[in-house]
């Protein structure tokens, strides 16, 4: 037996799969609304946590579209942002790219401007204070339309230098990826790096669409992609990153059980399969019981999950050298 808990606190790690929105624990949403006179639906920290049950993606999403109401000010993205750096940094998370919403807020009326503004700030602090390395994935909301996207990707090109990608997110099924073909264009030639979610509750074909009309450099979750031997062999032969979230996958019934999470066979068809926490705060856990969740019920050895948590640094959008350096230091840590 091995103390798998020691080993994967100790495992450095990189995260490339946290909506930095689902990173808002009840306890600073409750803290929020109170500062900034929100009104919430629950009235209590328990009661909210209580209606954490979800049956499929909209059910949380509706929930999670709620919880962010409460963000208003520069300083609540700001605050937002070092609660999940200083719980990364203790869970020894060593670099992270985070996603945020920017359509969530401004359609509420909030500016672009604020977003950003609170989020580089604290990644700014997190790096100075805690030395955690981070960069930012915009993400377009799925369920809104393409123009609308555009719309926010013209918010975003003044703030080029401090989003290095652009993602797609939100209610998947009936929202296929082919329906932001024009918009994604237009971000890959202004230099983004592109993800998309696909194949979390879509079909695969969603997939093949992320990659061929999307050209994405990521597809995160990606695991209905097994469905289909043909789409793995190209996953496989691209070496084609999945940013893998296990307990989000439980949580939201994308698997009926850990121990049925399609992980192990991704591994087995030579996938380049990350694992990180999506929305942490709504789904159970950070990144260090994400490994542990899913290490458990798949029976990982040490040396499959070292390899996982190497995969997060080389499929990270890291330029070449501060890779290298990056896998460098992994190395050395673990010999
Ligand atoms: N937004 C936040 N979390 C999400 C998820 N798991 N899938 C799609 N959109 C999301
Ligand atoms: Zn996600």
């Amino acid at each position: 037996m091995f103390d798998i808990a020691a080993i994967i606190s100790k495992l450095p790690k990189a995260e490339l799969h946290i909506h930095i929105e689902g990173s808002l624990e009840p306890e600073l949403m409750f803290a929020l609304a109170k500062r900034n006179n929100v009104r919430l639906a629950h009235d209590s920290v328990e009661a909210l946590r209580r209606a954490y049950a979800f049956s499929n993606l909209q059910d949380f999403l509706d929930l999670y579209y709620q919880g962010m109401s409460v963000l208003l000010t520069e300083q609540d993205f700001y605050d937002l942002a070092m609660a999940y750096f200083r719980k990364a940094a203790e869970q020894n998370v060593r670099y992270v790219e985070f996603f945020f919403d920017p359509q969530g807020h401004t359609s509420r009326g909030v500016s672009f401007d604020t977003v950003i503004g609170g989020l580089a700030r604290a990644q700014a602090v997190a790096e100075d204070t805690l030395g955690l390395k981070s960069r930012m994935i915009m993400c377009f909301l799925r369920h809104l339309d393409e123009a609308d996207a555009e719309r926010t990707l013209d918010q975003a090109l003044p703030h080029k230098d401090k989003i290095v990608g652009v993602g797609l997110d939100s209610s998947e099924k009936g929202h296929p990826p082919s329906k932001f073909k024009n918009v994604f264009r237009r971000a890959r030639e202004a230099g983004f790096k592109l993800v998309a979610h696909a194949g979390e509750e879509g079909p695969p074909e969603y997939v093949w669409e992320a990659l061929d009309v999307l050209g994405v450099d990521r597809i995160d979750h990606g695991n209905r992609a097994l469905e289909d031997a043909e789409l793995v062999k190209r996953l496989a032969r691209d070496r084609m990153a999945l940013t893998v979230c296990p307990l989000s996958n439980l949580r939201l019934c994308v698997v009926r059980e850990m121990t049925a999470h399609p992980l192990r066979r991704m591994l087995d068809a030579g996938l380049f399969v990350t694992v990180n926490s999506d929305d942490p705060a709504y789904f159970g856990g950070y990144m260090n019981e994400n490994y542990a969740g899913i290490g458990a019920a798949l029976d990982l050895s040490e040396a499959q999950l070292a390899a996982i948590a190497r995969n997060g640094f080389a499929a990270s959008f890291m330029p070449e050298a501060e890779k290298r350096a990056a896998l460098i230091a992994f190395d050395e840590h673990l010999s």
